[in-house]
Order: C-alpha cells, then sequence, then structure tokens
C-alpha cells in the first residue's frame, strides 16, 4: 500500500470506530457461557486514542473459564471484519449488572445478585455445589458470600473449616460474616450450639433466617449464593414471599424418584415468581479415583430432561467422585486443592454458566417478592 492509500485506509477506520454504533457491532454474535445475544450480558466501549481500534467488552459476568482466550480473540477477529480493519485490540472486564435493586435488598446491603441453591429431595449435593460453586466465582474475581439457609442441619460450617467458630457482633445488633477461603459466610451454626434449631417450628426459623441473613453486615458483594435445605417448606416461602431473591438452581441427581422431587421444587419457584437459572445433575456418573473412567451409576439425563421439559437452561454435571466427599468432609474443597483439576474445571463451568444466564435476565422483568401468603 502506498503512503497515500495507508493514510486514507486509515481515514476510513476513523470515520467508521467513531461514528459505527458499537452495539450493532454485537449483532448476531453470542455469548459463550449462556449462548444469548451477547449485547444482552456485555456492552462494547471504544477504549484507547490512537494506534488501531480499542475495545472494552464489560461483561455482566466474570470472564474466564475453558474455552475463554479463544473466544475472546474470535470476538476481536469478527470486530475487525466488520470495521474493515486489520486487528482490533480488545480486552473484557467485570462489570456486575444488580438484579437486586436497593429497594429490594433492604438489609442487605450492596448485594448485586442473591442465588438460592435449592432441591426438594435430600442429600444431592446442595451443600457441597453451593461451596464449591462460591468457590469458582471467587476464583474467578467476584466478590463472594454464601449464607447457609439450612436451619436445621447446617453444613457450610464444615465446608468452610469453620466448625468450631462462633458470630460476633461489633455493635450487638448486627453480625460479622465469618472468612473462609476468600469468601464471606454465615450460618446459624455461628450463633447457636449444635442441635439447638432442630426443634424449632415456622415463626423462629422464619426469624432466624430473617436475622442471619438480614442483620448480617455483608461486605459489597457480587454474589451471596443461598443453600437451602431440602424440601419446600418454611425457609422456602419465607425467602420467596419477603426476600428478592435474583434466582434458584435446582439441583438434582440423575434418578427418575430425584427429577419428580426436582420438578416439584421446581415449579414452586415459578409459582413464585422466582426466576429459574437453571438445573445442575450431581453424581451423574461414578469416576474411578484410580483411572478416571466414568460409569453410569444412577442413570443420565435426568436433569438435562428435567430442565428442557420446564423450559429452563441446563447448566451441567457433576460426577459422583470420591475426592469431592473427602476434600468437603475435612474443609479443604476441592476447587481450591485441585485448581487444575477436572472436577475444578466443572465447577468453573457451571458457575459461569449459571451467572451468564443470571446475567442474561431482564432487570426490569424481575418480579419483585410476593408478600401475601399463597396456597400451594
Ligand atoms: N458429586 C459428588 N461426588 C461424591 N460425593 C458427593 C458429591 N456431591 C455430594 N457428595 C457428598 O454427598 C453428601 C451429601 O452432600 P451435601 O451435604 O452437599 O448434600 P445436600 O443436598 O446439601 O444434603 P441436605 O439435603 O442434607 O442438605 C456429602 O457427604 C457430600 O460430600
Ligand atoms: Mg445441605
Amino acid at each position: 500500500m502506498t503512503g497515500r492509500a495507508a493514510a486514507a485506509a486509515a481515514n476510513l477506520w476513523v470515520t467508521i470506530f467513531v461514528t459505527a454504533d458499537t452495539t450493532s457491532l454485537l449483532d448476531g454474535l453470542n455469548d459463550l457461557w449462556a449462548g444469548v445475544p451477547l449485547a444482552r450480558v456485555a456492552e462494547l466501549r471504544r477504549s484507547g486514542t490512537g494506534g488501531r481500534p480499542s475495545f472494552c467488552l464489560a461483561l455482566h459476568y466474570p470472564p474466564g473459564g475453558d474455552g475463554w482466550e479463544v473466544w475472546l480473540s474470535t470476538l476481536a477477529s469478527t470486530l475487525a471484519r466488520r470495521l474493515a480493519v486489520s486487528a482490533v485490540d480488545l480486552e473484557a472486564v467485570f462489570e456486575p449488572r444488580p438484579t437486586l435493586v436497593p429497594a429490594d435488598r433492604a438489609g442487605l446491603g450492596d448485594v448485586a445478585h442473591l442465588v438460592a441453591i435449592s432441591s426438594a429431595k435430600g442429600g444431592v449435593g446442595k451443600s457441597t455445589v453451593t461451596y464449591n460453586l462460591a468457590l469458582a466465582l471467587a476464583g474467578l474475581g467476584a466478590r463472594v458470600g454464601v449464607l447457609d439457609a439450612d436451619i436445621y442441619g447446617p453444613s457450610l460450617a464444615r465446608l468452610a473449616g469453620l466448625a468450631e467458630a462462633r458470630a460476633h457482633s461489633r455493635d450487638g445488633r448486627r453480625l460479622e460474616p465469618l472468612e473462609a477461603h476468600g469468601l464471606r459466610v454465615m450460618s446459624v451454626a455461628f450463633l447457636i450450639p449444635d442441635d439447638t434449631a432442630v426443634a424449632w417450628r415456622g415463626p423462629m426459623v422464619t426469624q432466624a433466617l430473617q436475622q442471619i441473613l438480614l442483620q448480617t453486615d455483608w461486605p459489597p458483594l457480587d454474589y451471596l449464593l443461598v443453600d437451602l435445605p431440602p424440601g419446600t417448606g418454611d425457609i422456602h416461602l419465607t425467602l420467596a414471599q419477603r426476600i428478592a431473591v435474583s434466582g434458584v438452581v435446582v439441583v438434582t441427581t440423575p434418578q427418575e424418584l430425584a427429577v419428580l422431587d426436582a420438578r416439584r421444587g421446581l415449579r414452586l419457584f415459578e409459582k413464585m415468581r422466582v426466576p429459574v437459572l437453571g438445573v445442575l445433575e450431581n453424581m451423574r456418573g461414578y469416576r474411578c479415583p484410580h483411572c478416571g473412567h466414568e460409569e453410569e451409576l444412577f442413570g443420565q439425563g435426568g436433569g438435562e430432561a428435567l430442565a428442557r421439559s420446564s423450559g429452563v437452561p441446563y447448566l451441567g454435571a457433576l460426577p459422583l467422585d470420591p475426592a469431592l466427599r473427602v476434600a468437603s468432609d475435612e474443609g479443604r474443597p476441592v476447587v481450591l486443592e485441585d485448581p487444575e483439576g477436572s472436577l475444578a474445571a466443572r465447577f468453573r463451568s457451571l458457575a459461569l454458566r449459571l451467572a451468564a444466564h443470571l446475567a442474561a435476565l431482564d432487570p426490569d422483568s424481575l418480579a419483585p417478592p410476593v408478600i401475601e401468603t399463597e396456597e400451594h
């Protein structure tokens, strides 16, 4: 290219770059983790001056996970092609767009998203999943808290390695969350001796939940994950009716009976207008700790079929892996113990899909909590 032609080309891209609407540059492109139109979960902004065109992709969930670098460089090539230039600079930043508006989060402080992890059936791995998803999100750069809403059978304290810890209050009114593995953690187990809550019923449980959720001095958080007890009882109703929940994740194992229960739980949240962010299938297949081979112990695909028939996203699966149980029992979460391992990678993918579907929610369509008591 001659000097004059090069200057003309440079002028052309400057004109296009300055006048082009950045939103339309994303037309027809989908995001990596939720597969939704990219413009729903990100904003593209021009950045830098001079040199070649530079953009910043302000993503409403943390950038990262397997395949991220390749995806980002493909996006940069697509933008360059659309602008008819040879290359663009593109960087991505995490810019959360809260699903909880200030009026909803009275008492919660500066918490952008509150996500409940539920299953109608007990023992399917909710607490294990909650804690490791929280760590995966924190590992991606998010500020994360976890609340143990299982008042009758709290287990997050053990997972966090805080079995003997107690919560304190600076002013005698509000509670300080505890810290473990970079997460903020609160549980009724930090307030009362073991087993005390077992005899509690209705109003006491509701009060205890509101206290640990709303009277805790949460620092600014991008995600607060709430580990629910099994079933569809007072705690679920309180959460859905009195507190603005951004969305819920339904955990199930693959067998038909577990899926039937999960469907019941899913319907309850739908009825209460809490967005279902997706179904997560736990213990799908057994992963041999010696050879890594996976066997379908409880069948497969029940969670996937449930998601499909309910019209909600399928977030993915985790295998039954003894390493996960051992690590959890010892308060050494697998996401931190073996960050390069396959379980940690799966938790990262699951966390990113969850965060992406959360980011894709239309904030205007989020319903306020339903205050009146309904028949269920
Ligand atoms: N994918 C997995 N592979 C192996 N063990 C697992 C897996 N998921 C969970 N577990 C183990 O299963 C047991 C039950 O898990 P967890 O306590 O997380 O379930 P839960 O759904 O929270 O139970 P509850 O309904 O009682 O609250 C724990 O011992 C946990 O370590
Ligand atoms: Mg549990």
